[in-house]
This record gives structure tokens, C-alpha cells and sequence, in this order.
């Protein structure tokens, strides 16, 4: 059989890092011991009912059972405007400051093919979601880390960067509330953004994908709500962790008109939207009741608690988190990251995330996913408590 050698776009793509965390908790289950898998941030519990069951009725629709438009629906799009203005009060022209996406993960790639070219810089937070990386990769352009650490409350320091960087960059990455870090961004670190991107015609992604899972009474801060916003660029939000809607992979980005509009022509070359039940079903989850929304935020605010006192207890190293479903642990005294993992797993059977996995600020951590029941994060507890540190 002939190999065919992939272009160089595809051979410049790192390799896929929670690809090969996976792969080793499944060897590890293969050789019959059980795992916790506190690894991986897949929700754990169904979409809600009425969710599930506007999809189904939309099923039997005929229009929906033809093409849809190009891009997408413009019910779907008048209610995430209606969305956005309910929970953010910010007011977005639906037609042209809004774009459906087939999850945000292809939105976050597709960013860097329309706005890299070869040799242009994007600022990426470090640690990050590793996806940020693959459309960079694939565009052969520059990764300039942003260093997140917990002096800086896991917020970059723009300062740190040098104004060579600043006027190369075209693109910047953010993420609050933050994966892996748990941490959310207030209204001057947003303004302070703003501010840079004008000075240095950066244009700025900021991936809301937790945007509804905030503690302690926060509500986290949409990027569109800080006046200015939409002039430097957009946010993307996903249906995948609000609305536990993870695997019907749906997104939206909202924001600068030039932006939507470069996205949307790509997607008019990759897609023809999404299957219509879907668009109608996701508008259901949008104009509804939020009860199983805040039902949900609630529940992982409880494990939250659970963990981090549970952790405390037993003198680990954690960082409060503010929003997300994750927990950021120091590693012991004489850890790599890795080397932790690999411990925790080998010693008790619990899976986690090291943290050098999402940029090399992340060594010293490990991610801790809240996508497990109180009961079995409290076993998890117990398994840390025999764990020999
Ligand atoms: C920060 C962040 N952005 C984006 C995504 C991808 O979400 P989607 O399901 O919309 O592709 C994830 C998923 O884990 C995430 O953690």
C-alpha cells in the first residue's frame, strides 16, 4: 500500500494531548485495575429534558430535513442575541455580530486559519487549552506565551511583554473562567485588554466556554459587557458545558462584524451549518427557563467544596477555584507533574491531568476535572488519603 506523505499543515499539528492521556488510562484499565477518571473535563450528566425533547420534535420537521441555510438559522441566531442581552444585558445585531459554530473547538482552529498568516504571532495563554494551538500549527505562525501564574492571579501580565511582541501579535487567546486553572477575569484585567488590543491592532478571542459556572455568588464577567469589546474582537461561547449539550457539538461566536463576517465565509467553504432540529433545539436551550442551568452550577459548586476542603485536609497544595469545573493542585515536594500522575494512578487509581500538558507554566499542577458524583469524589478523597505523598 502506498504512503501518502499529509501536506505540511497537517505535519506541523502537535500531538493531541488528551489523545494520549486516554490512551493511558485505558492501558491501565486493560491490565484490570479501576480507575477514577478525574482527568478529562466531559461533563457527566444528561442534557435537560425539555432540551432533548425539543430535538426530537424538530426531528419530524420536513424543512429541517433539507440543507439548511449557509449560516445557519436566523431564529438561532435572534436567540442568542436574545440570550446575551438576558444574561449579559449586551446588545448584538444578530445578522451580522453573531456566527454559528459546530462546536468551539473547530471555531477556535478556523479563528487562526482567517486572521494567521505564516510568521504572524498569536499571544496564548500558558498553561492553556491545548486546541488553541492546532489552527497556530496548522498556519504556521508564532505561539507567544503568556505566562499564567498564581502571583499574577493566573492572568497574563501584559506588561512582561515586549512591544516588539505586541506589534507582531494579530491574534490574542484568553479564557476566563480559566481551563485548568479555575481562575475568572474581572472588569479591569478586561479593560486593560481592550486598551492593548486598540494600541496594537491585536484582534482578541475570548473563549466564555464556563461562562456559566461561577461560585461564591460571581456570575463570570462576559468580555462584550467591558465597553469597547466588540471593537477588538469576539467571544466564543459553547452549549457543551451550560447545557451538558457536549456531544451535539454546537457553539457561537459573537462580536466584531469583521470577524463574524471572515468566519462565516470560511464556514460557507467547510459546511452548510447544522442539522436544523439541532439549531432548533439549542434556541429552546437559550430562550427557556435557566433553572437547569443554575441547577447545574450549584452542583459542581458542591463538589467544588468537596474537593478543595477534602484536599486541604490533607495538606495539598490547591488553588481556590472561582468558576469552571476544574481544580488546580500543586504537586508535592519532588514531583514533576507527570510524575505525580503517573503515581496517582500506578499508587491509587486516580487519573488526572498533569499540568505540563497545557504549556510549561502548567509544570508543578495537575487538573483536577469536578465531573464526577459526591460520591465518588469523595472515594477519590479516600484514595488520596492512602496515597503515599
Ligand atoms: C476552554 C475550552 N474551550 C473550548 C472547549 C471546547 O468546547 P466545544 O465542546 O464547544 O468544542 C473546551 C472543552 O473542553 C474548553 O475547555
Amino acid at each position: 500500500m502506498k504512503q501518502f506523505t499529509p501536506s505540511h499543515a497537517v505535519n506541523r499539528l502537535p500531538e493531541q494531548f488528551f489523545a494520549k492521556l486516554v490512551s493511558k488510562l485505558r492501558t491501565y484499565e486493560e491490565n484490570g485495575h479501576d480507575a477514577i477518571n478525574l482527568g478529562q473535563g466531559n461533563p457527566d450528566q444528561p442534557t435537560p429534558d425539555h432540551i432533548v425533547s425539543s430535538l426530537k420534535k424538530a426531528a419530524e420537521k420536513p424543512i429541517y430535513h433539507k440543507y439548511p441555510p449557509f449560516q445557519g438559522f436566523e431564529f438561532l441566531k435572534e436567540a442568542i442575541a436574545t440570550y446575551y442581552k438576558r444574561q449579559y444585558d449586551v446588545d448584538l445585531d444578530p445578522m451580522k455580530e453573531v456566527a454559528i459554530l459546530p462546536g468551539s473547538k473547530t471555531g477556535l482552529v478556523e479563528l487562526s486559519q482567517a486572521f494567521l498568516n505564516a510568521g504572524d504571532v498569536a499571544l496564548m495563554p500558558d498553561p492553556g487549552y491545548p486546541d488553541y494551538w492546532s489552527g497556530v500549527a496548522m498556519m504556521d505562525a508564532v505561539m507567544e506565551p503568556m505566562p499564567l501564574v498564581k502571583e499574577h492571579d493566573f492572568l497574563p501580565d501584559y506588561s512582561a511583554i515586549s512591544e516588539e511582541t505586541w506589534n507582531k501579535a494579530k491574534l490574542m487567546f484568553l479564557n476566563y473562567p480559566n481551563n485548568p486553572t479555575g481562575a475568572v477575569a474581572n472588569r479591569s484585567f478586561f479593560e486593560e485588554t481592550i486598551d492593548r488590543a486598540n494600541r496594537h491592532d491585536v484582534c482578541v478571542v475570548h473563549d466564555f466556554a464556563y461562562g456559566a459556572i461561577g461560585f461564591d455568588g460571581e456570575k463570570p464577567l462576559s468580555f462584550l459587557q467591558v465597553p469597547g469589546a466588540k471593537d477588538v474582537g469576539v467571544e466564543i461561547y459553547t452549549m457543551s458545558k451550560t447545557y451538558n449539550m457536549a456531544g451535539w457539538r454546537i457553539a457561537f461566536a459573537v462580536g466584531n462584524q469583521s470577524v463574524i463576517q471572515a468566519l462565516e465565509l470560511l464556514q460557507d467553504h467547510y459546511f452548510c451549518s447544522l442539522f436544523g432540529a439541532e439549531q432548533e433545539a439549542a434556541a429552546t436551550a437559550l430562550l427557556e427557563s435557566q433553572q437547569c442551568v443554575e441547577d447545574l452550577r450549584q452542583t459542581y459548586e458542591t463538589r467544588r467544596n468537596l474537593l478543595v476542603e477534602g484536599l486541604k485536609a490533607l495538606e495539598y497544595d490547591v488553588q481556590p477555584c472561582h468558576g469552571s469545573f476544574f481544580v488546580w493542585l500543586g504537586v508535592p515536594e519532588g514531583y514533576t507533574s507527570e510524575g505525580f500522575a503517573d503515581e496517582l494512578l500506578e499508587q491509587v487509581g486516580l487519573f488526572v491531568a498533569p499540568g505540563n500538558g497545557f504549556g510549561s507554566h502548567g509544570e508543578g499542577y495537575v487538573r483536577i476535572g469536578l465531573n464526577n458524583s459526591e460520591e465518588t469524589l469523595k472515594d477519590a478523597l479516600q484514595r488520596f488519603k492512602t496515597f503515599q505523598k
